[in-house]
């Protein structure tokens, strides 16, 4: 497994956001993370990515302990986060090499930068000031930045809020691509009908706990639903109703 989240278990103080989650994204596939707001999303990301520290649990990316290989666990990261935070003062080309020195992407650079500002439109804003993009804009800055170096898993919470068509065209094909050439992606949203087109696995999350896991058949089973049910209604149905008495949401507190 290119990514294998265990046990994961997050308190912010006397806060249960994660409880006993485990995931995991094998190579070439794309998982989506699934959940009402607060279930539990963007913390299971931030502390994959090492922005929050786990309360208990273990994370490995390509078998490598986030706890004991930091280092060598976010070289084979890239995240997009929901609000983007770019240096401000910076230009658009000078902040895409700002973040590219961690990665040693030196001889890529100037070939890769130049293909993702075209792909997003953003070739001709290269030398303005980020303080000056539109929102959607850095948010295809922060998406540009991920594919800079050749990340191994490549985590994006909400990706799809506020870029406009041509961009959510070019992030879904960079995705599709990114999965062909074998990385491993966790995408959390709540666009349930990208997440059934582009997931091959989607996991469902509710008050931090995973109730249930699957292609869109093992949902609709799940949720007790025939095959015509979309994600949207296995989603709803699942997530309302208490399942607290059934699989593997049982309490664990
Ligand atoms: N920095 C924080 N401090 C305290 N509680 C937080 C913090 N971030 C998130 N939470 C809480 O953790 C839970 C999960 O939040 P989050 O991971 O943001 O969910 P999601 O991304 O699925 O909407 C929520 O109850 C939220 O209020
Ligand atoms: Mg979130």
């Amino acid at each position: 497994m290119a990514l294998d989240i265990q046990n994961l278990t997050k308190y912010y103080k006397t806060t249960l956001a994660v409880d006993e989650v485990s995931i995991s994204v094998a190579d070439g596939e794309i998982v989506g993370l699934l959940g009402p707001n607060g279930a539990g999303k963007t913390t299971i990301m931030r502390c994959v990515t090492g922005i929050v520290q786990a309360t208990h649990g273990e994370i490995l990316v390509d078998g490598l302990s986030l706890r004991k290989r930091e280092q060598d666990v976010k070289r084979r990261l890239a995240f997009v986060p929901e609000v983007p935070n770019p240096y401000e003062m910076l230009t658009v080309v000078e902040h895409l090499r700002f973040a590219a020195m961690a990665y040693d992407t030196e001889p890529i650079f100037d070939s890769r930068h130049e293909e993702l500002l075209r792909r997003f439109e953003l070739h001709d804003r290269r030398n303005d000031l980020v303080l000056s993009l539109s929102k959607g804009m850095k948010q295809k800055l922060a998406i540009i930045c991920a594919f800079m170096h050749d990340a191994k898993v490549l985590l994006f919470d909400e990706p799809l809020i506020g870029i406009d068509p041509k961009g959510v065209r070019e992030l879904k094909d960079m995705i599709v691509e990114a999965r062909a050439n074998g990385c491993a992606i966790l995408i959390g949203t709540h666009m349930l009908d990208t997440a059934e087109r582009l997931c091959d696995r989607i996991v469902i999350l509710r008050q931090g706990r995973k109730i249930a896991e699957g292609d869109l058949d093992d949902l609709q089973e799940r949720a007790k639903m025939g095959e015509d049910a979309t994600l949207e209604d296995v989603f709803l149905t699942l997530t309302e109703v208490d399942t607290a008495d059934e699989g593997p949401g049982v309490p664990s507190a």
